[in-house]
């Protein structure tokens, strides 16, 4: 039986917190540690009773004065665009059709998608972040690429085959029961598999015929546990354009539940433009938003009512991502910085506790897996994150000042980056690449 001591300063989240102050809402252990055995957390808290109970020739790695938090979510990423970041373009659509399709389009070669595959998963882990939600392209060699990296590097991965039968070129076309077909293929080769999870994925409403659709109903029905991924509301002549090809529908979100799709988790990449109505049947059905601050920004779509939409009388739940590569980071500790601008722009108070709340157990919770990721707990899987707060002269300089917990994490969530992140620990493994790798 091999054993690990992790020893640092362990920050892991109860619940949300309900203000700045709620030092109820989370564990913090100034002399702590982790023991690792078989990939899964065994024992936390100070580090002499850790130390205990752990074997005595179980390898000790002293991470001090650094923080061991649980590894970081990002619930809504697109794996074929680490080559689309950073593209000049006016909006949404024209993103998407003049850069975003043709570089899509090269996935159909397994190739191209391994060697993307090997630098996304390693671009992930040097930003800490040990679970992702991927859209991978519409070829079904792509989400093999995406898949068999994840076995191979032991993470917990969500992950689908787009499907996309209209509105885009040739070259990244299925059909209704092409993608039905090969969605199913994708499930039974790699769902279960390792740590992998597939979801059902469907790009938009744009890029599916009402008959793709039907099939998307279908595999919902057929797989009732499985995650469920789209777009929904991000840009208004999207949205404009999607109501166009679904007249029948009240509103955009109601294209989805009419295919059976709006349901637990089901996850809505931005949902920035609901109407009161839509955010109701977001909240009644318990699907998810996903709100993804830095390519809300970068494309200028608009800004997302983080505070507002959970203070609702019904709340609806919201996860945090990149929206790699319309998303213009990896590390989710700047995805929050932007997140708490966005806010500012809208007169709210994003709290650094509730940042980093969101990052682990905020997205653990909204995809239902909080019993395995996103805390610290005995029992669940040990993937970890070490975080340094003064990683670099700028941030070494201001923690001189710093005298609160909250504090420390405000700074490593604006001047933080992967330069911050010690090492990344995946089932128990320090997994974090070399910075030239
Ligand atoms: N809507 C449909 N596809 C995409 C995509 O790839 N990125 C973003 N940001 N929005 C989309
Ligand atoms: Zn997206």
């Amino acid at each position: 039986m091999t054993e690990t001591l992790i020893r640092g300063r362990l920050l892991s989240f109860r619940r949300a917190p309900e203000h700045a102050a709620d030092s109820e809402s989370y564990l913090y252990e100034g002399d702590g540690a982790v023991l690792v055995r078989d990939g899964l957390i065994a024992a936390i808290g100070n580090y002499a009773d850790v130390r205990e109970k752990a074997a005595v020739d179980a390898t000790e790695i002293d991470h001090r004065p650094h923080l061991i938090l649980p590894g970081l979510i990002d619930c809504h990423v697109h794996f074929p665009q680490m080559q689309v970041i950073a593209s000049y373009a006016a909006n949404l659509l024209e993103w998407l059709n003049t850069y975003t399709f043709p570089e899509e389009c090269r996935f159909v070669e397994s190739a191209h998608a391994q060697r993307i595959a090997t630098h996304f998963f390693d671009e992930f882990l040097r930003n800490g972040t040990t679970t992702a939600v991927a859209y991978c392209s519409v070829h079904k060699a792509s989400a093999d690429a995406f898949f068999a990296e994840s076995l191979k590097r032991g993470t917990l991965m969500i992950g689908g085959k787009v499907m996309m039968d209209r509105n885009a070129p040739q070259g990244l076309l299925d059909t209704p029961q092409l993608g039905y077909d090969e969605t199913r293929a994708v499930i039974e080769d790699w769902h279960g598999k390792g740590r992998n999870h597939v979801a059902i994925t469907p790009r938009f409403a744009i890029t599916s015929t009402p008959e793709q659709m039907a099939m998307t109903q279908r595999l919902a029905e057929e797989f009732p546990d499985l995650h469920i991924q789209t777009h929904l509301s991000e840009n208004h002549d999207e949205i404009r354009y999607t109501c166009e090809l679904f007249p029948d529908a009240i509103d955009y979100t109601d294209i989805y539940a009419r295919y059976g799709l709006l349901r637990k988790k089901a996850l809505f990449g931005h949902a920035i433009h609901l109407s009161e109505r839509e955010a109701d049947a977001m909240a009644d059905s318990g699907a998810v938003a996903v709100h993804c601050p830095t390519s809300n920004l970068f494309l200028g779509s608009g800004l997302f009512s983080l505070k507002a939409i959970q203070r609702r009388e019904k709340p609806v739940t919201v996860a945090v991502a990149t929206d790699i590569g319309g998303g213009s980071s990896y590390s989710m500790l700047k995805t929050m910085d932007e997140a708490y601008k966005i806010q500012q722009l809208l007169g709210e108070r994003l709290n650094p506790l509730e940042s980093f709340y969101h990052m682990t157990l905020g997205n653990a919770v909204a995809l239902d897996l909080a019993g395995r990721i996103g805390t610290l707990d005995p029992g669940t899987d040990a993937d970890l994150v070490i975080l340094n707060a003064a990683a670099t002269p700028a941030m070494r300089l201001r923690m001189e000042t710093i005298t609160s917990l909250s504090e420390e994490l405000f700074l490593l969530q604006t001047l933080g980056d992967d330069r911050s992140v010690v090492e990344t620990y995946v089932a128990g493994k320090a997994s974090k690449p070399e910075a030239a790798a």
